[in-house]
């Protein structure tokens, strides 16, 4: 399964039209996944920091356990203030190194304006580099995303549909790739549950 990360916690945000997007697709090469919306961890994700902790705390315990046993991780991060939302690094900051982290494949889609969320992406990456993550190298930089996807649920620029649809097939054979090669974190390090 791949766990497809809106990484915002503002309601209702494009980014979470973004990865129902992408989860479509992922369908639609024959692909489980899975959206973890970060507003949905909202309301009592703040009952106190225990970062790394054994026992994170409730709200996020869930979504870290959907973290660890995910086959792969893709990100949808928009840009805020020059970088990702500070609730994604909070969630990020609750996982576990070295389970949730090492040897898991990610990759990347970067939302903005007019630099297309070039700046939170590389961030990510060098957070995912930093704790050895598998980084997908091919990116997607969706710019002006307020204007698209106005009263849209669905991305309709042809160019960008397409580099949304290899993005993923590559994705696809990357994660299986690296499954088979016995490479990937969970054939590495069958994922512990948190409690
Ligand atoms: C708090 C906040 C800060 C933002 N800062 C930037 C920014 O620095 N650069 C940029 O291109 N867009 C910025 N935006 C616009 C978002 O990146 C853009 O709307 C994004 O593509 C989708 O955001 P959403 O998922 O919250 O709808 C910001 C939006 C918010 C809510």
């Amino acid at each position: 399964m791949i766990l497809i990360i809106a990484g915002t916690d503002r309601l209702n945000s494009n980014t979470r039209k973004i990865a129902n997007y992408v989860h479509g697709i992922f369908s639609e090469l024959g692909e489980k996944s899975h959206v973890l919306d970060l507003s949905e961890l909202k309301p009592t994700a703040h009952g106190g920091p225990h970062y790394g902790g054994a026992t994170p705390p409730d709200a996020l315990a869930a979504a870290i356990d959907q973290v660890n046993s995910a086959d792969a991780i893709y990100f949808c991060v928009p840009e805020y203030n020059g970088s990702m939302p500070g609730a994604l690094k909070y969630f990020i900051d609750h996982w576990k190194y070295p389970e949730s982290f090492e040897f898991r494949p990610v990759a990347f889609c970067g939302l903005g304006w007019m630099f297309g969320g070039l700046r939170p992406v590389e961030h990510l990456q060098g957070v995912m580099g930093y704790r050895n993550a598998f980084m997908y190298p091919e990116r997607i930089f969706f710019r002006d995303v307020p204007l698209h996807m106005k009263d849209k649920t669905t991305v309709d620029d042809m160019i960008l549909s397409d580099l949304f649809k290899r993005q993923c097939a590559g994705f696809v054979k990357f994660i299986h790739a690296l499954k088979s090669a016995g490479l990937d974190a969970n054939s590495r390090r069958p994922p512990v549950p948190h409690a």
